[in-house]
C-alpha cells in the first residue's frame, strides 16, 4: 500500500490464495513494473509498445499504461499543474502495482517529471520497481516533435509544458538508462529485452519474434 493517507475506516485487507511464487511458476518470470520516464518526444511510447509487442511474442505477461491513454479514462479528471501530474503518477503507481502483483510485467510511459512522485510509485511496489530513463535531451525532442506540441508551447499556447514552461528531473539513480538519442529504436529494444531477460525471467513458452 502506498503511504498516502487512507480516508476510509473499517476496513480489513485480505490476504490472497495465490502466492506470488505460484503466478510465478504459471508465468514463468516474475512480475513488476519497467517504469518509463522521460520528455515528451524521447521516445517512451515507441519503445513500450514495441517492448510490449516483443514480450508478448516471447510468451511474457505484459501490459503497457501510457499517460496520453490513462488520461483518457481513468484520469481523465486531471490536467498538468504539479499536483495534478502528482495525483497522475500515485494512480498509476497503485495500478501498475496491482498488475505486478497479479504476475505481469507491466510498462509505465509518464513523462513523470518528479523524481518524488516516481520514488513515491517505487515505494508502493519497491522489490519489482526499476525505473528506466529515456534519454534524449530537450533539442533532440523539439527536434523530433512528433505532435507538434513543443511548437505550440514555445508559440505560448500550451502552458506548463514539460521542458519549456515546466521541469523534468532528471532520475537520480535510475536502474537502466536508454539514451534514444544516441542509440536506434531496435538497438534501445534490445538493450531493454536484454534487462528484461536479466531482471524477470524467461516465461515457459518461447516463440520466435517477427
Ligand atoms: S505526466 O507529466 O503527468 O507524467 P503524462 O505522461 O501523463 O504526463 O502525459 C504526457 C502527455 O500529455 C504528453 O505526451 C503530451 O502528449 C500530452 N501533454 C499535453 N499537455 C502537456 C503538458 N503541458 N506537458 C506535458 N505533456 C502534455
Amino acid at each position: 500500500m502506498s503511504k498516502t493517507e487512507i480516508k476510509s475506516t473499517n476496513i480489513f485487507s485480505v490476504e490472497h490464495r495465490v502466492a506470488a511464487t505460484e503466478r510465478q511458476e504459471t508465468n514463468g518470470h516474475r512480475g513488476g513494473i519497467l517504469w518509463l520516464t522521460g520528455l515528451s518526444g524521447s521516445g517512451k511510447t515507441t519503445l513500450g509498445l514495441e517492448l510490449e509487442r516483443h514480450l508478448h511474442l516471447k510468451g511474457y505477461q505484459v501490459y503497457m499504461l501510457d499517460g496520453d491513454n490513462v488520461r483518457g479514462g481513468l484520469n481523465s479528471d486531471l490536467g498538468f499543474a504539479p499536483d495534478d501530474r502528482t495525483e497522475n503518477i500515485r494512480r498509476i503507481g497503485e495500478v501498475a502495482a496491482l498488475f505486478a502483483d497479479a504476475g505481469l510485467i507491466v510498462v509505465t510511459a509518464f513523462i513523470s517529471p518528479y523524481q518524488a512522485d516516481r520514488d513515491l510509485a517505487r515505494a508502493v511496489k519497491p522489490d519489482g520497481f526499476h525505473e528506466v530513463f529515456v534519454k534524449a535531451d530537450l533539442e533532440t525532442c523539439e527536434e523530433r516533435d512528433p505532435k507538434g506540441l513543443y511548437k505550440r508551447a514555445r508559440l505560448g499556447e500550451i502552458p506548463e509544458f514539460t521542458g519549456i514552461s515546466a521541469p523534468y528531473e532528471q532520475p537520480a539513480a535510475a536502474e537502466l538508462v536508454v539514451d534514444t538519442g544516441a542509440l536506434s529504436i531496435g538497438q534501445s529494444i534490445n538493450r531493454l529485452l536484454e534487462y528484461v531477460d536479466d531482471q524477470f525471467g524467461q516465461p515457459h513458452t518461447l516463440s520466435s519474434v517477427a
